[in-house]
């Protein structure tokens, strides 16, 4: 029997929605065919975004939304993305499969989808390959109100009021794809740039984002920050990070999305835990600079990155996704609420048809992965309070490197006092009985549901709804305890009301 503690009077920090964040970018089908099929398709849509998959994405309240990368974005130029579509430029994705971009989805449909998603936006500028003209330009175009050259040409393209934009990213990864900048370089470039990004509606300022590490690289965070901190606040908001599971920590040979065995399945989701070190060490590098915790960590690129589903475009990062992405995102996403003091928006990699994907589309079908079920059950921490909480783990798994805790949780209240439990049993082959004590507290209820199946387990368009949530009833409750078991290789979320 494991324990399980809660102390919902010990509040640790608000659970900002962004950290069950997205990101699309133009990369393989993830735009084009998993969300903008345009206005004439016969797959139903609304104004050319994919009806069925803007109605998925709407039940797990998608927070915010990053766009247009990636690597895409520091050789993106927005201009080419507006007005009339037959004469928008068409350009090579040398990034991603050499393919055609004609730039039929540009920003107004970005910001399309974003309202039919109602979420936030965040849009990643161009640093290794654009001017600083060209992102004061585009930020011109979308956020000013009154008379200028960007807004009247806007305004000439159709739309009167200036949008929102909630996040702006000053470059992606310009430590490779983005420009193979050194730290210090890219430092000033960030002040440079950043300076450009106008406030022009004063009441919603737009949070700003420079590009952070690559996984463990602790020197670019260090000298990022030594080289742009002086300003203080409002200067940078938030900084980045990237880090992908790879089960076998080689980008040449990654393994494969369904073909693993029980190896692959611990060594992957230890490469997930990873992220816990990852948040500490470039967290310990920014209280050095930021004592008070005000620039957010944004680890907006995370996720499964296997070998691509054999057959497929190797330039399209087309994976399925099982049990074992559901896992990943079940311990990522306990992790960020843990550390929610510091991480204020994470953004999963990426939402539509590439690496670990909520949504998988073929033509006029769809199913919802794993991953989708894991961020519906976790979405009930979204704006809520993180609680203090710990559970008891042993080990498991096979050998030496095969080995990980067996459990992970975090636990939030809700604004209308419901205390939300996740948790994910990581081990293949026990099941684990839990007590939970809730100091202070009598339970009234609990109640909850249970994603599980084999490790390999997934849905496919034939048989979309394999893998699937269910009601967890076995739990019962006295007092200040609650006793249940977690099944072997499943998450859980459970409901409680005190
Ligand atoms: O998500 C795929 C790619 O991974 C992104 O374009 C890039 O930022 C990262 O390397």
């Amino acid at each position: 029997m494991a324990k399980l503690y809660v102390n919902p009077n010990v509040k640790k920090g608000h659970i900002n929605p962004e950290l069950q964040g997205h990101f699309s970018e133009h990369l393989g089908r993830c735009i084009y065919e998993g969300i903008f099929v345009g206005e004439n398709s016969h797959i139903p849509n609304v104004k050319g975004m994919r009806t069925d998959v803007v109605e998925a994405l709407k039940e797990i309240h998608v927070p915010v939304l990053r766009w247009p990368g990636g690597c895409f974005a520091d050789e993106y130029h927005w201009q080419e993305g507006i007005g009339p579509k037959e004469s928008r430029k068409k350009m090579i994705n040398t990034h991603w499969g050499g393919v055609v971009e004609d730039n039929s989805f540009g920003t107004h449909e970005f910001m399309e989808l974003c309202e039919q998603l109602g979420c936030k936006t965040y849009i990643n500028g161009n640093v290794g390959s654009g001017t600083v003209q060209e992102m004061s330009e585009w930020v011109e175009y979308m956020t000013f109100k009154g008379v200028s050259p960007m807004a009247e040409l806007r305004k000439a393209n159709g739309h009167e009021e200036p949008w929102k934009v909630d996040y702006f990213g000053v470059g992606n990864e310009n430590w490779g794809c983005g420009g193979n900048m050194r730290p210090e370089y890219y430092g000033d470039l960030y002040r440079r740039y950043q300076t450009y990004v106008r406030n022009y509606d004063s009441k919603n300022p737009i949070f700003k984002i420079a590009c952070g590490a690559n996984v463990d690289d602790y020197h670019w965070t260090d000298k990022v920050l030594e080289t742009t901190f002086d300003h203080g606040w409002g200067f940078m908001n938030g900084m980045s990070l990237h880090y992908y599971t790879i089960p076998t920590g080689n980008w040449n040979k990654k393994g494969l999305a369904l073909d693993f065995d029980e190896k692959d399945w611990y060594r992957t989701l230890k490469a997930a835990l990873k992220m816990d070190e990852l948040i500490k060490g470039h967290g310990a590098i920014m209280d050095q600079y930021d004592p008070e915790k005000k620039i957010g960590m944004i680890v907006d690129e995370w996720g499964t990155w296997y070998d691509v589903e054999p057959g497929t475009n190797p330039g399209f990062l087309y994976q399925q996704n099982t049990m074992r992405d559901a896992l990943v995102a079940g311990i990522n996403l306990n992790l960020f609420n843990k550390h929610c003091d510091r991480v204020k928006m994470a953004n999963i990699a990426q939402m539509v048809n590439v690496l670990q994907a909520v949504i998988l589309t073929e033509g006029e079908k769809m199913v919802k992965t794993p991953t989708w079920h894991a961020f519906y059950m976790y979405q009930n921490h979204q704006d809520g309070e993180l609680v203090e909480s710990c559970v008891e783990t042993v080990q498991a798994g096979l050998e030496k490197d095969y080995m990980v805790p067996n459990l992970t949780e975090s636990v939030s209240v809700a604004k209308d006092g419901r205390i939300h439990v996740t948790m994910t049993n990581l081990c293949l082959t026990d099941s684990q009985e839990i007590q939970g004590y809730f100091a202070d507290s009598t339970i009234k209820s609990v109640k909850g549901t249970v994603l599980t199946g084999d490790m390999r387990a997934h849905n496919t368009f034939e048989n979309p709804n394999a893998v699937h949530t269910e009601d967890f009833t076995a739990v019962t409750a006295e007092g200040n305890r609650m006793t249940f078991t977690i099944p072997a290789c499943s998450l859980l979320h459970l409901e409680v009301e005190i």
